[in-house]
């Protein structure tokens, strides 16, 4: 039995010139894990994966691949298969011999390779194209070949570049889907890289969130959903993003309350256990909220609710996405993205709601996030 578990430790990269463009990775990679890389542009996820491929030196710190160091270990001694944003197919092959490269190249016996190449085109649902060339292809059936020619090496290891980033969208999500299954079939730990979050959340056990180089947050994609560490990974993870209003934490004698813009948040009993652990003093702090966790407050019922104007009002069927507005107490005005449902809204708003509309809203106080309004991390 193979047991790819990975550990990265301390891990850092200084290209030269100096640009150090990984910090400190630390991560330990269990058997068969699907781990997500993501992040914006430039935040070092192409680096750290390419680092695990050998394709890139080591600055600092230590790889493992089981318990075996690996930082001087050749790419093609490390049982790992890469498959890049440009598949990078040999044009002049047809798809059989591209896939069957790297094996003819291992001197695999010709059986076996023919064995290998027809099942994971059976997997991958291209046997009927192993004679074309790429350039006969779509863009979804080269990504598939590229992803055969990985497949057919059975690595230890997987590892996806954003492999998905050419597609047009619809085909991205049936790719994804394809990815899900394919995870299934095939019994190996993957690093899977991309700057989507709906592809991050959709396909990792775990997902770590990357910034400038820093790792922000390891975790489910539940966990990084429900508890963000900061503002970023907030602001990062869901769609569309978490909204953010600038508020004050106040403490009366005992018990914690929000101030945001004059509305007050009251906090549920578990949170106020948490804020008193923590010793949390009264403080500015930035106030998340889910545009799916604001809810409407009908007009004459507005009291101690946010109000704002409707700039935007996107009827989606069963959801009606707004815009709205709301001038904070600073003096600023802030854009408020609320996701209600349609079958929650007076009858008078059913068809959507007039530009210029005043609206009054909430939310519950078990749902907000705080963080610190200089450091932006979470209060719990
Ligand atoms: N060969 C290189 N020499 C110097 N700097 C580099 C080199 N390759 C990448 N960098 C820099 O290192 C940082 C991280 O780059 P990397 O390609 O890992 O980012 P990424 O997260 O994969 O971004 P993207 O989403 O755009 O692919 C960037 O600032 C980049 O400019
Ligand atoms: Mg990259």
């Amino acid at each position: 039995m193979r047991m790819a578990t990975l550990s990265l430790r301390g891990v850092k990269k200084i290209y030269d010139g100096g640009v150090t463009a990984v910090h400190d990775f630390n991560l330990e990679i269990a058997d068969k894990e699907f781990i997500v890389l993501v992040g914006p542009s430039g935040c070092g996820k192409s680096t750290t994966l390419r680092m695990v491929a050998g394709l890139e030196e080591i600055s600092e710190g230590e790889l493992y691949i089981g318990d075996k160091l690996m930082n001087d270990v050749e790419p093609k001694d490390r049982d790992i298969a890469m498959v890049f944003q440009s598949y990078a197919l040999y044009p002049h092959m047809t798809v059989y011999d591209n896939m069957a490269f790297a094996l003819k190249l291992r001197k695999m016996p010709k059986d076996e390779i023919d064995r290998r190449v027809k099942e994971a085109a059976a997997i991958l649902d291209i046997t009927q194209y192993l004679s074309r060339k790429p350039k006969a292809l779509s863009g979804g059936q080269r990504q598939r070949v590229a992803i055969g020619r990985a497949i057919v090496r059975d690595p230890q290891v997987f590892l996806m570049d954003e492999p998905l980033s050419n597609l047009d969208a619809k085909l991205r999500n049936q790719m994804r889907a394809e990815i899900i299954k394919l995870r299934q079939r095939i019994d190996t730990t993957f690093i899977y890289v991309t700057h989507d979050q709906t592809e991050a959340m959709t396909l990792g056990d775990r997902i770590v969130i990357m910034k400038d180089g820093f790792i922000q947050q390891v975790g489910t994609p539940q966990e990084v959903f429900d508890h963000p560490l900061n503002v970023f990974v907030a602001g990062f993870i869901g769609m569309p993003q978490m909204n953010f209003f600038d508020a004050h934490l106040l403490k009366n004698g005992d018990s914690y309350v929000i101030d945001c813009s004059g509305a007050k948040v009251a906090l549920p009993e578990k949170i106020q256990t948490q804020l008193k652990a923590n010793n949390v003093a009264a403080q500015d702090i930035i106030l998340g909220i889910r545009p799916e966790h604001i809810s409407f407050v009908h007009a004459d019922k507005s009291e101690g609710a946010l109000a704002g104007k409707v700039d935007v009002s996107e009827m989606m069927g069963s959801e009606l996405h707004l815009h709205v507005s709301v001038e904070q107490d600073n003096g600023t005005t802030k854009d408020v993205v609320m996701r209600l449902s349609t079958s929650d809204l007076p009858d008078e708003f059913r068809g959507g709601i007039p530009y210029g509309t005043t609206l009054h809203f909430n939310f519950p106080g078990s749902l907000v996030h705080m963080f610190n309004k200089e450091t932006e991390a979470n209060l719990i």
